[in-house]
């Protein structure tokens, strides 16, 4: 009898002791580099409150967002994913080389014309077909993001390729875009994004190239006093998870989470319109730094003299992926 009570009352604790292991919301850490008033910080917020209000996944899973390298830099996000620390982290397209070279082609220098044709690629079947590329690296591409075209930024004019030469610049972890700045007699030196506005500030580099929204949230135009509008590359996002956790959840909590990444990213890509237009004015009517248009000519100096860059990765990328990019301007 008393046999029969214990092992009655050993029952009912291990059922509730599952029952509250299944009650316990998963967490989601989405850990990113820019600050919250950016494409991607406004993004990754946009997700996190999508999730809260959504009933299919009340009492299921909790985002929370941590900006600015609070928790990772990007070189460090990758391995964090794989080990389960990070959840969702969306680095940008610069950082990828490591898991697929061929994602060097977004940082091709005037390869797209704008946003729009980097927009047609990523929508395209080759551009989708890169998302799931890193699949036997353990990651998975839940979607592109926008931040915007980049700028150049220095202590000084940059008005055709010869202002750049001899001068440190800045750069995220690309050999194009290393190749890109030594084609122009620049020194690049790969940094974390944490570290661009210290750096700035000392002198310790010269320049830099970023789109409006970072260089105006992270305060380089107090630190650069010229900048130049050469939209001459992108700088957009992939948003990625680990597939041990993705193909982990059951099938209606990632359904319900790709919904609401697909929503906050598309929020995301329309405030990438917007920020770029209001902090490139906000720079400007700063007057820390001024910002120099290209003529037609000085613009082609500079495609002149960083395009031969293609050649050198053109059989890493694939030539035929450089040639469906190129359609997609058209
Ligand atoms: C950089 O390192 O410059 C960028 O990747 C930062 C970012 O996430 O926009």
């Amino acid at each position: 009898m008393k046999k029969a009570f214990l092992s009655i009352t050993a029952a009912v604790v291990l059922g509730l002791a599952s029952l509250s292991a299944q009650a316990e919301p998963i967490t989601v850490k989405f850990s990113h580099v820019v600050a919250e008033n950016t494409p991607k910080g406004l993004m990754a917020n946009k997700f996190r409150d999508l999730v809260a209000a959504d009933p299919a996944l009340k009492d299921k899973v909790v985002v929370e967002v941590f900006p600015n390298s609070q928790l990772f830099d990007d070189d460090k996000v990758m391995d964090a994913m794989l080990l389960g620390d990070v959840q969702i982290a969306a680095p940008s397209l610069s950082k990828f080389q490591k898991y697929n070279p061929q994602l060097l082609i977004y940082d091709l220098p005037f390869l797209f014309k704008d946003i729009a044709a980097v927009d047609r690629f990523q929508q395209s079947e080759d551009g989708q077909t890169l998302l799931t590329s890193m699949k036997d690296k353990g990651y998975i591409g839940l979607g592109y993001l926008h931040n915007g075209m980049k700028q150049l930024s220095a202590n000084k004019p940059l008005k055709t390729p010869e202002d750049a030469k001899g001068l440190k610049f800045r750069i995220q972890t690309s050999d194009v875009l290393a190749a890109q700045f030594e084609a122009v007699g620049g020194v690049p030196v790969k940094k974390p994004f944490s570290e661009v506005f210290t750096l700035m500030q000392t002198k310790a580099i010269d320049g830099s190239e970023n789109p409006w929204s970072n260089i105006y949230s992270k305060k380089f135009h107090e630190v650069q006093s010229d900048i130049t509008e050469s939209d001459h590359g992108v700088l957009d996002y992939m948003v990625i998870t680990s597939s041990e956790f993705w193909d982990g959840l059951d099938e209606d909590v990632r359904t319900a989470l790709k919904k609401d990444m697909d929503e906050a990213v598309t929020y995301g890509n329309e405030m990438s319109v917007k920020k770029a237009d209001e902090d490139k004015q906000a720079i400007i009517d700063s007057k820390r730094s001024t910002v120099y248009t290209l003529t037609a000519e000085e613009r082609q100096k500079w495609v002149d003299a960083m395009k031969p860059v293609w050649d050198k990765f053109k059989d890493t990328i694939g030539a035929d992926l450089i040639d469906k990019a190129l359609k997609a301007n058209e």
